[in-house]
């Protein structure tokens, strides 16, 4: 795991605790071979198609970078929790995006993942968020498989 994103994410959480609210993480980082087997449970359970638009193909899990981190209860009943409403509005102010963002499926190539954030750096993070783009359209890039 990336020791700055550790560090910011425990302001975040001490942060949010504050607030009376309760972040935690729940799956950081990952190897290649944990991820491999992941997905490919999921390509087993649901078929590619499915998998692939809510799991990273081994290699290609921000995960697997230690910069990411995935919060609380990692399916969709997070969404509109408290948590969820105060880690979209002040992820950023740690240095953290909501990098899976509800309506942008087609940009990112995933579901709405409230619970995934991704380590940018306070700036970075900020113009982001302020920008109102997914981080493929901030850099201009793209995020198929090639
Ligand atoms: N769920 C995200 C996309 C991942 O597998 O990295
Ligand atoms: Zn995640």
């Amino acid at each position: 795991m990336d020791i700055t994103t550790l560090k910011q994410f425990d302001l975040l959480s001490e942060s949010a605790s504050k607030d009376g609210l309760n972040i935690y993480m729940s799956s950081a980082y990952r190897s290649y071979s944990y991820q491999n087997t992941l997905y490919n449970n999921y390509v087993s359970w649901y078929g590619k198609e499915q998998a692939d638009t809510f799991s990273a193909r081994a290699g290609h899990s921000e995960h697997q970078t230690g910069l990411a981190i995935d919060v609380n209860t990692i399916d969709d009943s997070f969404a509109d929790t408290p948590e969820a409403v105060w880690l979209a509005q002040h992820a950023h102010e740690y240095g953290f995006i909501i990098r899976y963002p509800k309506g942008k499926e087609d940009i990112t190539g995933y579901k709405y993942e409230p619970w995934h954030i991704r380590y940018l750096g306070v700036e970075t993070a900020t113009a982001v968020y302020n920008s109102g783009l997914t981080l493929e359209e901030y850099l201009g890039i793209d995020s198929y498989y090639h």
